[in-house]
């Protein structure tokens, strides 16, 4: 990547505030799911190794500047010891004093987890006293966490005027695949959208209309592209408002000679719900007040076999309500093929196109499954984000 990361800074002896991503997601005061946390161990072990003093900063959820119970960092910090093996220094205080005498007690290589950042309000608003608060409890700055990059808050982009500030390792190799997937992908490209709406995806569709090969669209989305083309999706999810565009992106897909496919056949239900009575029937055979909820297995043979001949596979959103598990075979049959894949790049947007892979404990068989969830589609939009920007150049 063009800027500095840990690797041209000498971090020997120094305090090192690293900005990670722990936002994960959490069930009854648990981590469901660890990968995020799991992502940035390179980066905290490199600096162990180096001598430094490892101050861990990260926000969960979204508890608006006040002080949220369920929201506290502990149960991370704890996890991260059990990961680490060795103890992980828990502040639950977001007095910028008594934090600072804590990290004078610290020896090199000792980690310590800052509590919730957004328990502050100066964290969201960028508040340059906040800013300048938190960058006195460090002499160098790493930003590693790439999920909240597109964010400019206190920890992300005001910081890096206080500190010498580059980026981890997982941020590295987040910008690297993401980059080279978007300047110069190994052709065919495969760019496989899914998720509720299409608003959510436009920037990512234009910005890949000169690259790909093979557009294949499923999930809820695909409901707006099946009504553009004149079909009665029944009582299924629509952006009415976005069928022109829906139309305008078919005509400029075969204009610019690339295969935008969408679903020929679909699952539906008679409800929205997991165990609503569900039928797989072709697209010009929806029954009316019936919900599209997946991909039917014509359409995953299809999108399975235009994998197969890609060389590069960049997939963002699941085929269907793949958390009702009577709705999740296109998603997880989908992904089991990537992971089959042999010689091909195969990278997934973060969020539940990264949980359906990890539920299938698929995710080593992927070149690339990004921690980001809007970090990752601001990339792939084309946009600069303000956390990565604002880091040192090379
Ligand atoms: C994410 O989970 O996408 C990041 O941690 C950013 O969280 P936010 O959307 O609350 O800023």
């Amino acid at each position: 990547m063009q800027k500095r990361t840990v690797h041209d800074i000498d971090v020997n002896l120094k305090t090192v505030l690293v900005r990670v991503d722990f936002n994960v997601e959490m069930y009854d005061g648990g981590i469901a799911d660890d990968s995020r946390i799991k992502a940035s161990i390179p980066t905290i072990k490199y600096l162990q190794e180096h001598n430094a003093k490892v101050v861990l900063c990260s926000h969960l959820g979204r508890p608006g500047g006040k002080v949220v119970e369920s929201l506290r960092m502990k149960p991370i910090a704890t996890h991260l010891a059990t990961l680490l093996d060795q103890d992980v220094i828990y502040v639950d205080d977001i007095d910028i004093d008594d934090i600072n005498a804590k990290v004078r007690l610290m020896d090199p290589g000792d980690v310590l987890m800052l509590e919730n950042l957004r328990f502050n309000t100066g964290e969201e608003s960028n508040d340059p006293d906040f800013c300048k608060a938190i960058g006195s409890l460090a002499d160098v700055f790493v930003q590693d966490g790439f999920g909240v990059s597109h964010r400019a808050h206190a920890s992300t982009e005001g910081i890096t005027r206080f500190l010498p500030s580059v980026a981890g390792l997982l941020v590295d190799k987040e910008i690297d695949i993401l980059t080279q997937l978007t300047e110069s992908p190994e052709n065919p490209l495969v760019l496989i959208l899914g998720g509720a709406k299409i608003s959510d995806k436009i920037g990512v569709i234009e910005n890949f209309l000169d690259k790909v090969d093979t557009l294949l669209i499923g999930g809820g989305m695909a409901g707006t592209f099946l009504k553009a083309q004149g079909f009665d999706i029944g009582n299924s999810m629509v952006e009415d408002d976005k069928l022109p565009l829906a139309a305008t992106l078919m005509s400029k897909a075969s204009q610019n000679g690339i295969k935008l496919i969408i679903p020929k056949d679909v699952v539906v239900a008679k409800f929205f719900g997991p165990d609503a009575e569900r039928l797989t029937v072709d697209i010009d055979n929806i029954p009316s007040e019936w919900y599209i909820m997946d991909i039917g297995h014509k359409t995953l043979d299809m999108f399975k076999s235009e994998v197969s001949t890609a060389k590069t596979v960049l997939w963002n959103g699941p085929m269907g309500v793949f958390e009702f598990k009577h709705f999740s075979k296109g998603t997880v049959e989908l992904a089991a093929t990537l992971g089959s894949l042999k010689g091909v790049t195969t990278v997934l947007g973060g969020g539940s196109t990264a949980e359906a892979v990890d539920s299938l404990g698929i995710a080593d068989r992927i070149t690339h499954v990004s921690t980001g969830g809007g970090a990752t589609l601001e990339f792939l939009e084309g946009k600069e984000l303000p956390g990565i920007m604002a880091l040192l150049d090379k």
